[in-house]
This record gives structure tokens, C-alpha cells and sequence, in this order.
């Protein structure tokens, strides 16, 4: 592993790529569809179930070949190396970062400082498995003998936002007589209004938090367990067969007097925007079966080979990172927007807003000195159509440029033919739109479209685990590349902990805390505690 510190603007690729962007600004995309026939093949991967159509980029061959050679140029190769031999490449934590290990189940044991990994995930999958299969089956019962109908997740952020994301993307597996229910917000309105319709007799609490020390985890599990207990008049419940912990703190998950058989752990070599895949997935194990959570743990297995093996002009992650930094740093993008055309894929963008803006919002670089390039864009989205009849008019005719990650599924059973044929139809004439624009002679100005808006179109053959956990760890990959090509630790996300420490702060009743405060502050807390 390199300890020289990087800097990307300092290689010839950067160097070269930005006359390159001044000539850019005046080129078309479509002229280079003119200029190259099969630009629609040279500029496409396919890797298993998912297709990526990049050729609708503002990126001409060279700037693609300066773009390969950017990455040739950067640690990538050896960072990777290093991040799949579990180094501590999260230096501010002193981690490793493994969640790569969680998904690799029939290859070479992994040891890192003594310790056996893949006996260790081995067994907690298994455990998984069989909780798993008798809350499913329904032998698993409550208290009162009857079987689970609901299960609720209480988590925030990583613990949440993926199983959240999965379970609802492939609801079309999902077990027939459980509900499943996800609660994040400290707003105790959303808590209140899921356990107004819920059975206790027939409920089963998940707490999921790697540190078991979240303010909002610990208030909705709190909140979780009055409820239970008032209801089922019983104490302690939090021992009882319907309050489950998934944790990489056990300790406190035993004093919060969780039964131990009943708690599922991971570690900290697993960071939270990384977790669905470990015991944090265990929400989606239940609702999919352990089956498909494998197939999805294979899936993203898949996206690993191929991002370790492939060279960067074929490897999906690389080149959508790269074709990210083009926009960000040369162009002046700020934004990348997400657009599934699958309403059960409706929450991949708020998933990726985690992944890339926690991962990769960092103003300085793994040295820790001050950067003065950009680094992670703003990540947002929503689901096509809907979008088309929202947003995208700015990005038809606003004055931003804002590249688009078009996702689809090209078969859909849950779906009607014609409606399907209808939401992809919609997919790639935007996709085209946004290219060819439209103006000329005749046409009135505010009708006129500029084109020249750069898309990427990402298709999956089918809706399935397997393709799901490999689209999941292609973003994950793309997001580790610009991590490495921006020379950030991509896997610490302290920019979180001082809102926490003001927010714990401002909530004690000592007036003396109050007062360091600005006017402001104190005449909004005055406000909202009168
Ligand atoms: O506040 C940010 C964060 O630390 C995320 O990184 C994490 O996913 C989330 O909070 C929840 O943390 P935990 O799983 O420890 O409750």
C-alpha cells in the first residue's frame, strides 16, 4: 500500500483531460454517434444481468482513453488490493473494510490478525438461517404461542436504508403472511402510527444498530417496548421472543437485556452504509428467505470478481466513476441524479444518497491535508415516470448540467406487457431526448431543447437477488474508485458527529449548556420548549 500522499490534478491524465473539457464545451454527443457507427457497442458492458449503455456521454474516445489512463494512474490497483486483503485502509477508525468478506461464502477462508472471518460470518449466517426459516414457517411463535404477522426494523442509515431499499425492491419474494415495517425517524408520530396497527401478540421487534448507541434507534426500540409491554402487561420484554438486536456491540445489546441467543452480531470492519449483506440484512432474510439473500450476497460476489479482474476500459464500477469525475471535476456537474424506472426500486436513490454522500463528502484527503478539488457530487432521484412529470423539465431546458443514471429492468412479471413496454419506452426516449434535444428554425425559443445531456442507461435482464446485490455493489465499487482517484478515506463519516454532540447538548436541561449557544439557537429552543 502507498503512503505518499496522491493528488489526482497532479497526474498527466488530469493534465490532459482539461483542455480536454474546454473542447468539451463546444462538442456534441450525436456528433459522435456520426462520427462512429458502433459508438452503441464500443460504448456498452454487460456484465451477467446488467447491461450499461454509457455510449450517451458527453466523453469522446479520447477523453475516455485519458479518463482509463487517470485510473491507471491513481493507487486504484493497489487500494483495492489492499481493501480486499482487509489492510486498514479506514485510517481515521483504524478499520478494515470487509464487507466484501461477507459475500465471498465459498472461496479461500479469510484470516485477518489471527482471526478467522469466514468462520465467524459462516456461523452468524447460519443462525440467520434458522431464525430465519422458523419465524417464516411460523414456528417461531410470540409469547402467547401465535406466529409472527409483523416484523419491525428500528434503525437509521445504514441499518436501515438497505434492507429497507431490498425488501421492498424485491417484494415480488417476499413471505405471504408476514408485513414488515421500517422505522428511522425519531419522529415519534411514525412509531405511534405503525404500532396502532400492529397485534403484539403476533409482533417482533428487530433493533438494528452497529453501535447500539443511535439516539433515534434507542428512542423508537424504547418507545417499541413500552408499547409491548402495556399491551401484553408483561415487564422486561425486551427478554422476551419479540425483541430481537442485530449489532457489532453485543455488550450493550446484552445489558439493553436482549436474550443472547437472540442477538445477531457483525463487526466493525463492516461500516454501516456497507451492512445490508451482514446480520444487518437479517430483516431481508426474513422477508425474502435465506435463499435469496444468498443469491443476493452471489450477485454482489459477481460485481467483486468482475471489478478485481476486469481492466478499467471493461469494468462497470471504473467507468462509471470515471465518467462521475469527468462530470464533477472537469465539467462542473454538482449533482448526479438516479432515475429508476421501477416503482419497487423507488428507494435507491435515498440508498445511494448514503452510500456516495457519506462515503465520499470529504473535504480533505486521507492525510488529512485540505483538497482543493471536488469530491462527491450531490446524489438525488426518483422514479421515471414520475420524475418526467416533475423534474425533468429543468433537465430538458434548466441552465444545470445534470448527468443521469436511467435504471430499468427489462423483463418484469409483476408487471402488465404493455405497461412495462410503456415505462421502458419512456426510459430510452428520455434518454434520447436528453442527447438530441430539439431547436432550429421555426422553433420558438422556450421550446427549443439544447440536448447534449449526458445519460447512462442501466438495464437488468430481471428484478432479481442476484442482479439487485450486483447493481448494489457496482455502486459501491464506482464509490471506492472516486474515493481513491480523489484520495479520500471513503469509509469514516465524522461530518455526522457534531449535529449529534449539538443536538445532545441543546437537549439537557442544564441552561448553562444553552448559553454557549447563538441567539438564534437560544431564541428557537425558548420557542419550541415554552
Ligand atoms: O450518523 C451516521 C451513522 O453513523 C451512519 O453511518 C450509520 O449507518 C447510522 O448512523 C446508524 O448507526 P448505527 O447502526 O450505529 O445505529
Amino acid at each position: 500500500m502507498t503512503t505518499t500522499s496522491f493528488d489526482p490534478t497532479s497526474t498527466p491524465a488530469w493534465q490532459q483531460l482539461k483542455p480536454l473539457a474546454a473542447d468539451a464545451n463546444s462538442e456534441n454527443i450525436t456528433d459522435y454517434f456520426n462520427q462512429n457507427p458502433n459508438r452503441h457497442q464500443d460504448y456498452a458492458l454487460r456484465q451477467e444481468g446488467l447491461y450499461l449503455d454509457y455510449s450517451k456521454n458527453l466523453v469522446s474516445d479520447k477523453v475516455r482513453q485519458c479518463l482509463t489512463a487517470l485510473a491507471e494512474q491513481s493507487p486504484l490497483k493497489e487500494k483495492m488490493a489492499a481493501m480486499f486483503a482487509g489492510e486498514r485502509i479506514n485510517t481515521t477508525e483504524d478499520r478494515s473494510v470487509l464487507h466484501t468478506v461477507l459475500r465471498d461464502l465459498d472461496g479461500d477462508d479469510h484470516v485477518v490478525d489471527g482471526a478467522n472471518l469466514t468462520q465467524a460470518i459462516a456461523a452468524e449466517l447460519d443462525k440467520m438461517d434458522r431464525f430465519a426459516e422458523s419465524v417464516r414457517s411460523g414456528n417461531w411463535t410470540g409469547e402467547t404461542g401465535k406466529a409472527i404477522t409483523d416484523i419491525v426494523n428500528i434503525g437509521i442509515g445504514g441499518s436501515d436504508l438497505g434492507p429497507k431499499m431490498v425488501c421492498k425492491a424485491l417484494e415480488q419474494y417476499a413471505h405471504e403472511r408476514i408485513n414488515f415495517h421500517f422505522i428511522s425517524n425519531v419522529d415519534g408520530a411514525e412509531i405511534n402510527s405503525t404500532l396502532k396497527r400492529l397485534n403484539p401478540e403476533t409482533s417482533l421487534f428487530i433493533i438494528s444498530s452497529k453501535t447500539f448507541t443511535t439516539q433515534e434507534t434507542l428512542m423508537n426500540a424504547e418507545a417499541a417496548l413500552n408499547w409491548y409491554q402495556s399491551q401484553a402487561g408483561m415487564a422486561n420484554a425486551q427478554n422476551s421472543k419479540h425483541f430481537i438486536a442485530v449489532t457489532a456491540n453485543p455488550a450493550n445489546a446484552k445489558k439493553y437485556g436482549i436474550a443472547d441467543n437472540q442477538i445477531f452480531e457483525f463487526w466493525d470492519w463492516v461500516g454501516g452504509r456497507y451492512s445490508l449483506w451482514s446480520a444487518i440484512g437479517l430483516s431481508i432474510a426474513l422477508c425474502i428467505g435465506m435463499d435469496h439473500f444468498k443469491r443476493l450476497l452471489a450477485g454482489a460476489k459477481a460485481m467483486d470478481d468482475h471489478f478485481r479482474t476486469a481492466p478499467y476500459g471493461q469494468n462497470m464500477p471504473v467507468i462509471l466513476a470515471l465518467l462521475g469525475i469527468w462530470y464533477s471535476n472537469f465539467l462542473g456537474a454538482e449533482t448526479v441524479a438516479v432515475i429508476p424506472y421501477c416503482e419497487r426500486m423507488g428507494l435507491l436513490p435515498s440508498y445511494l444518497q448514503q452510500l456516495d454522500m457519506e462515503s465520499n463528502g470529504k473535504s480533505v484527503n486521507a492525510e488529512g491535508e485540505p483538497i482543493d478539488y471536488d469530491t462527491g457530487p450531490i446524489i438525488w432521484g426518483q422514479t421515471g415516470t414520475n420524475g418526467q412529470h416533475a423534474f425533468f423539465q429543468l433537465l430538458h431546458q434548466g441552465t444545470r448540467l445534470v448527468p443521469l443514471d436511467l435504471i430499468a429492468t427489462i423483463s418484469d412479471p409483476l408487471s402488465n406487457p404493455e405497461q412495462h413496454r410503456a415505462l421502458l419506452g419512456n426510459l430510452v426516449a428520455q434518454s434520447a431526448a436528453l442527447m438530441a434535444g430539439e431547436s432550429g428554425e421555426g422553433i420558438p425559443s422556450y421550446k427549443s431543447y439544447p440536448g447534449n445531456r449526458p445519460t447512462n442507461v442501466l438495464l437488468m435482464d430481471e428484478l432479481s437477488p442476484y442482479n439487485l446485490g450486483s447493481l448494489i455493489a457496482l455502486y459501491e465499487h464506482k464509490v471506492f474508485t472516486q474515493g481513491i482517484i480523489w484520495n479520500i478515506n471513503s469509509f469514516d463519516q465524522w461530518g455526522v458527529e457534531l449535529g449529534k454532540k449539538l443536538a445532545k447538548s441543546l437537549l439537557s436541561d442544564s441552561a448553562s449548556q444553552l448559553s454557549g449557544f447563538d441567539s438564534s439557537t437560544q431564541a428557537l429552543m425558548a420557542l419550541i420548549q415554552k
